[in-house]
């Protein structure tokens, strides 16, 4: 589908950059280069655009979760993606019906706004490894709009619960409306809140959720990139993991993970035994990403 605005906000771009140079002949050059590279840049969003087969990474609402504010401080896009993305389930996705939820948030996140979401195609990846675990408790840090809980929910055991961890109330309550629309609110909880808040969230899982040693059969990791490796410290001394349960975590590449990625290469065959599932970044296929899955041999 053709954005044209964006195509109109990558043209403005472009020409506002170009007229900068033409009225700044003798600017430095450090300052034409980024001028160039703002009017090449503006010129490929719209042209992209205008091919009516966009190329994702180059669409506007790529750019801009890059570009603009860091979802790295208020984990939302900024310019009420998420909330648009709650609406258009409630619109288009049929009541009751999570494979119809699934169909429609990755349409709207190819088609209307890149949302970071695991996505379909590395999220086949996850629904392997839940059909492979059938975890009956399962453990997911970093919730967003609850896409991957919508997964998990779908293939993990009809008597299994999925514990969903969210920095962010505003995308906790997101996630609960569209879980709720797909009728699946009551095999999925969500808990506001991180494991690094010097325990507290740890203790509401042990005292309201019912965390206990060796209860633990799945996790998944998809927050941030930098808490990966403390937040499964934190989960292995807590002792809720047991020999047989699996932790994926996915953007091990990009953004990346290193030392995440470095501590399973260390355990390797020691107290994990990690397999590398090589993938794309979610809804486009030309930037590498990789998906780790690793079985708990110790506990
Ligand atoms: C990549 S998104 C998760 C996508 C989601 N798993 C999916 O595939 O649908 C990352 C989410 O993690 C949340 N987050 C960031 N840091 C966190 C932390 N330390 N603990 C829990 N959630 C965190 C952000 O607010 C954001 O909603």
């Amino acid at each position: 589908m053709r954005d044209l605005s964006s195509a109109a906000i990558g043209a403005a771009v472009s020409g506002a950059a170009l007229a900068m140079l033409g009225r700044k002949p003798n600017a430095p050059r450090a300052m034409r280069s980024a001028l160039w590279g703002c009017a090449s840049l503006g010129a490929a969003v719209a042209l992209n655009e205008l091919t009516g087969k966009p190329v994702p990474f180059l669409r506007w609402s790529f750019l801009r979760l890059f570009l603009g504010r860091s979802p790295r401080t208020g984990w939302q896009a900024g310019d009420g993606r998420e909330e648009a993305l709650a609406v258009h389930v409630m619109r288009h996705a049929r009541q009751a019906d999570p494979d119809d939820a699934i169909r429609v948030i990755d349409d709207f996140s190819r088609q209307h706004s890149f949302m970071i979401n695991i996505g379909d195609n590395k999220g086949q990846i996850l629904d392997r490894a839940i059909q492979r675990t059938q975890p009956r408790r399962l453990l997911e840090l970093g919730t967003y709009c609850g896409y991957s809980a919508l997964r998990m929910a779908r293939v993990m055991p009809s008597d299994a619960h999925l514990y969903s961890i969210e920095f962010n109330p505003a995308n906790a309550a997101i996630a609960r409306r569209i879980w709720d629309h797909a009728n699946i609110g009551d095999r999925v909880t969500v808990i506001v809140g991180h494991l690094g808040d010097g325990g507290s969230t740890l203790h509401r899982l042990r005292a309201e959720h019912g965390f206990t040693d060796g209860g633990l059969d799945f996790v998944f990791l998809d927050h941030d990139k930098s808490a990966y490796l403390p937040d499964l410290q934190r989960i292995v001394d807590e002792r809720w993991l047991h020999p047989g349960s699996v932790v994926v975590a996915d953007n091990v590449r990009v953004p990346g993970a290193p030392e995440y990625r470095a501590y399973m290469h260390q355990e390797e065959g020691k107290s994990w035994h990690t397999r590398e599932h090589r993938a794309h970044l979610e809804y486009q296929s030309m930037i590498r990403d990789l998906v780790l899955e690793s079985d708990y041999l110790q506990g």
